[in-house]
């Protein structure tokens, strides 16, 4: 029977299987109602059809007791076995047993922040070209071990956006304004896509996400890892390096963080602004001069820049860093207001490191 389902997807949570079954109980009882309502609705028409030259009206019925309350009385079961088993099902889903890690995640136009109670911050973006999207372009939000119960925090900086993994069978709106949760616990470990599930604007479909849970020695490995240094070069790893990196043997483990640490340090602004262009602008804005969803970085300090209004502006630091908390205040002529306001995402530093690149792209 299961065998009919392999459209649903691997169930990889605790609770998955208690909220598969609800599905297919309610989807076999319907089947079921189905088959019999329709089936005998058929058989009717077909036994008492009108027949040529018989105009005599039917047999004059009042009721059937026993079709009556056989009818009322089975429906009446399998509605209290739907209700017994989504209780079940719920009580699982609303209330974790105990939680060994709580994650905060803000939801925006369009992508994820994740931050860890020590800090540590992974951000995904918008995929903007127009293509099918491929199992690459998850790009790893939370890092979460395995057989461990998770719970995830949820606000929204902009509208309505909804956090869903289907392979756990988790899903809850993240509200603007508000904080809701959800949990899960990976039963192995694995990447597993994460979508958002309410309507949001017009990149909805294309903030993909990952959920990668770790095995226990990996998951000790990642907490070791102090948040700056995770920050700084390896929170937009693709997932298979990090994975490879917490798979070290433990000298060259600590070798590596260490070495990390040390040439974070040493790196010029502009190439720690280079990292977060990759990260965060690159879908939007191009930096060899062509035109994108925004305008190109190239060329972009220093040159003095038509507005929208009709006025214009000379690109210094003050507006570049304007453009980046609040891309509303000025509006370039030519483009739309859709980049989302970058306030309380990135630290002066960062927004410094990004300027001074900028400036680099004569
Ligand atoms: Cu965010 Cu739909």
């Amino acid at each position: 029977m299961l065998l009919l389902f392999s459209f649903l997807p691997e169930r990889a949570s605790k609770y998955a299987l208690d909220v598969d079954t609800v599905f297919l109980v309610i989807f076999w009882l319907s089947f079921i109602a189905f088959v019999l309502v329709v089936g005998a609705m058929l058989a009717f028409m077909f036994k008492y059809r009108a027949r040529k030259g018989d105009e005599e009206p039917g047999e004059y019925i009042t009721h059937n007791n026993l079709i009556e309350i056989t009818w009322t009385v089975v429906p009446a079961i399998g509605i209290f076995a739907i209700f017994f088993l989504s209780l079940n099902a719920y009580k699982k889903i609303k209330w974790p047993e105990e939680v060994a890690l709580r994650v905060n995640v803000t939801a925006r136009q369009w992508g994820w922040q994740a931050e860890y109670p020590d800090g540590k911050k992974l951000i995904t973006g918008t995929l903007k070209e127009e293509k099918a999207i491929t199992p690459e372009d998850f790009q790893p939000l939370l890092y979460v071990p395995a057989g461990e119960p998770v719970e995830v925090i949820l606000t929204s900086q902009d509208v309505i956006h909804s956090f869903y993994v289907p392979d756990f069978r988790a899903k809850y709106d993240a509200v603007p304004g508000r904080y809701t949760k959800l949990w899960f616990q990976a039963t192995k470990p694995g990447k597993y896509p994460l979508y958002c599930a309410e309507y949001c604007g017009d990149w909805h479909s294309r903030m993909p996400a990952l959920v990668v849970a770790l095995k226990p020695k990996e998951w000790e490995r990642f907490q070791k890892i102090d948040a700056s240094t995770f920050n700084n070069s390896l929170a937009s790893m693709p997932v298979d390096s990090l994975l490879a990196i917490l798979r070290l043997p433990d000298e060259e483990f600590s070798k590596f963080v260490g070495e990390q640490k040390k040439a974070m340090a040493a790196l010029p602004l502009h190439k720690r602004g280079e990292m977060i262009y990759q990260r965060l602008c690159a879908s939007c804005h191009t930096t060899d001069g062509s035109k994108s969803i925004g305008p190109t970085f190239k060329g972009l300090y220093g040159k003095t820049e038509n507005l929208a209004d009709g006025s214009t502006v000379k690109v210094d630091e003050n507006y570049l860093r304007e453009s980046i908390l609040d891309p509303n205040a000025k509006i370039v002529a030519g483009f739309q207001a859709v980049m989302p306001p970058f306030q309380g995402q990135l630290s002066e530093e960062e927004i410094q490191a990004l300027i001074e690149f900028i400036k680099t792209l004569k």
